[in-house]
């Protein structure tokens, strides 16, 4: 099945991090960052707990100005934009820059459909010319409205939650949550996605689901995709590269195979003196075990 809308050519890189550097008071959370995320691929962002992972996605989505870099954002159908200069509401809308959350933020109370609906704010008030009239009346508005409702759906579709649509999304057990915060973001057609820990709490068929949802967004989407996640079987079975933040610093980038086999890597999950005695894939194993972090 093919999304409702267009989609847009490709484009390398995305998203450019140059120098990224967050402090709060006397602390580094980010400290010098700079990587690259190309469209239409993965990027996989992992650390430790505490790294600056999550820092590095409000920065990039408006939630905190940087102390110090430059966030270009650059995609054909979007043009170029500096996302460090952009107040947060702008991202989404402009940008294309969507994002979930470490902990779910639904609107609880709304319907399933409700939160897809309302994801699509901005387009619809756009429809309607941003007058009353237009939101009464207009043919552009009801068409708007037509296709946010088939979008809707198609989403629904697509993550499993079409026969819970009318149910209130803070009933949807939690993996259907996941699911949902996942949908909405797609909602408002973003050219890169940015998900925080989606495999956290899930459980391992949910998890396999993920990852098949994941390059589905990436493959038939067309969409760059930033993954922060501790769950190493999603991260080393999907990205097509990875970042490696530890203590808001960069320490390494590469390809899946190369960032297993990396000895600072493996330093920064298991401590200094465990380094040398472990092979890498009781590292992965290691890692896979860890509690996410909240
Ligand atoms: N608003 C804030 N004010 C002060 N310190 C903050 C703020 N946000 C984050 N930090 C600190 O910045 C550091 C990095 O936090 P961040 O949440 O980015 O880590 P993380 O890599 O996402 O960790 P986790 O895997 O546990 O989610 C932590 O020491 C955290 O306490
Ligand atoms: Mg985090």
């Amino acid at each position: 099945m093919s999304p409702p809308g267009g989609q847009s050519p490709a484009s390398t890189p995305l998203l450019r991090v140059e120098h990224l550097t967050m402090r709060f008071g006397g602390l580094t959370a980010v400290d010098d960052v700079s990587f690259e995320a190309a469209d239409r691929q993965i990027t996989a962002i992992i650390g430790p707990n505490g790294a600056g992972k999550t820092t590095v996605f409000n920065c990039l989505t408006g939630f905190y100005k940087p102390t110090v870099g430059r966030l270009t954002l650059e995609h054909p159908d979007r043009g170029r934009h500096l996302l460090e200069r952009m107040e947060g509401y702008q991202i989404p809308q402009h940008a294309g820059v969507a994002r979930t959350f470490q902990n779910i933020r639904l609107f609880g109370a709304m319907s399933v459909l409700e939160n897809l609906v309302v994801a699509q704010h901005n387009a619809l008030m756009r429809a309607s010319g941003y007058t009353f009239t237009g939101l009464l009346g207009g043919r552009g508005y009801r068409r708007a409205e037509r296709e946010a409702v088939e979008l809707a759906r198609y989403w629904l579709d697509l993550v499993r939650l079409t026969d819970r649509a009318d149910e209130p999304a803070g009933s949807l057990p939690y993996g259907g949550q996941r699911r949902l915060e996942i949908a909405r973001a797609m909602c408002t057609r973003p050219v890169l996605l940015c998900l925080d820990e989606p495999a956290a709490g899930l459980n391992p068929r949910e998890s396999a689901e993920l990852r098949d949802l994941l390059l589905h967004i990436r493959d038939r989407e067309r969409v760059g995709l930033l993954l922060i996640e501790h769950d190493m079987t999603v991260v080393m079975s999907i990205s097509d590269h990875i970042v490696v933040l530890d203590y808001g610093r960069k320490i390494a980038d590469g390809e899946p195979r190369e960032i297993r086999d990396d000895p600072n890597v493996i330093r920064a999950y298991l401590g200094e003196e465990e380094d040398e005695a472990l092979p890498p894939e009781v590292v992965a194993d290691r890692q896979s075990a860890r509690q996410p972090g909240c």
